[in-house]
């Protein structure tokens, strides 16, 4: 994947906000998550006391982050690595863990990587690091499971149809990106101004990425390496995602009672400091520039305690891993 970087148009979303959040806790190592266009970490490196360790899948953003090596030299490293294995990183002075979610701008303009509906050629999909790309699923996944992958990660109405047009034509072609947009297009209605590819797109990104498993366990892992005091911010850009790190901060940063009838209990562990139960999104000039941060949802909370098991956020969600885990081979 060679895209041709493209950083002029290029907008962090929700920087100001973000450095608000941290900068009180500057004079360490942040780990930026996703380093993308490398927009947070620079920033972050602005400040002399702080050194980032940047982690992204896409070998493509390698050229950037060299940049930044020789400018900051010891104070920036970057891996190849998806979050979710965050817990290879050992650093005893990490006070922030931050991820800005989904796919960069620099990924959906790489028309090759067919993220894009607008893309001309090869399904592929793989944002980096990936066991195998859209073209397989859709060649091979049963109508069934198809079926499922839609639904629930793209909650689309029209899953059935959809699926079952997808396995009846491929019985006779190859079919590439334009074609499933046919598929779509020719059972659901256009909305004005909206794309009717948008669900069915998501739902085989997250599907051929993982990405419900790699927040999930990036998620554990951040809390599992980061010292008592430290923050973790995420970025989300759909439900799916901001619901999984909504019950993530919420179920372990609240004291609950067994009853509504008796005295707070004292003896549930609060795991996580949490300032704000509502997401911070973009301002009106924000989305005027930068018109894909308007699903942004920024969600941040403090470790307070060691030593949480996540039982219930695992359990809440397996539901969403077995579909990941669902096997096209069969
Ligand atoms: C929205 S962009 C980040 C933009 C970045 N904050 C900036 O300011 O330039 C998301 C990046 O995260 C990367 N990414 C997505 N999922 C990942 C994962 N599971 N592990 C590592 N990197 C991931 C993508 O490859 C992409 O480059």
């Amino acid at each position: 994947m060679n895209a041709t970087i493209n950083l002029e148009k290029h907008f962090p979303v929700l920087l100001n906000e973000l450095v608000s959040i941290i900068s009180p806790l500057y004079g360490g190592t942040f780990i930026d998550c996703t380093f993308g266009a490398g927009g947070y970490s620079k920033k972050i490196l602005e400040h002399n006391s702080n050194n980032i360790i940047a982690l992204d899948r896409d070998s493509s953003v390698k050229s950037i982050a060299t940049q930044l090596q020789i400018k900051y030299k010891k104070r920036f490293k970057f891996y190849n690595l998806k979050f979710s294995a965050i817990d290879q990183i050992k650093n005893e002075n990490i006070k922030g863990i931050i991820f800005d979610l989904g796919y960069s701008l620099n990924q959906i303009l790489d028309l090759n990587r067919g993220l894009s509906f607008k893309s001309k050629g090869k399904l592929d999909m793989r944002m980096g690091l990936n066991e195998f790309s859209c073209d397989e699923v859709i060649k091979k996944m049963s109508q069934q499971n198809l079926f499922k992958i839609f639904k629930y990660f793209g909650d689309e109405k029209y899953a059935k149809p959809i699926s079952k047009k997808i396995v009846k034509l491929r019985e006779n072609k190859k079919i590439e990106t334009q074609d499933l947009v046919e598929i779509i297009e020719s059972i659901k209605m256009k909305k004005k101004g909206k794309s009717s590819s948008t669900k069915i797109f998501q739902a085989l990104r997250i599907f051929v990425n993982k990405e419900i498993s790699e927040l999930i366990n990036g998620l554990i892992n951040a809390y599992n390496i980061l010292p008592k005091g430290g923050v973790i911010v995420v970025v989300t850009f759909h439900s799916i995602e901001d619901k999984i790190v909504k019950f993530f901060f919420k179920e372990y940063s609240e004291v609950k009672n067994t009853s509504r009838y008796l005295p707070k209990s004292t003896k549930v562990k609060k795991y996580f400091n949490l300032e704000k139960k509502k997401p911070i999104i973009p301002s009106y000039n924000e989305i005027k520039i930068n018109p894909p941060s308007r699903s942004a949802k920024l969600r941040f909370a403090y470790k307070i305690e060691n030593g949480c098991d996540f039982k219930n956020f695992l359990k809440n969600f397996t539901y969403l891993k077995d579909i990941e885990n669902l096997d096209f081979d069969a």
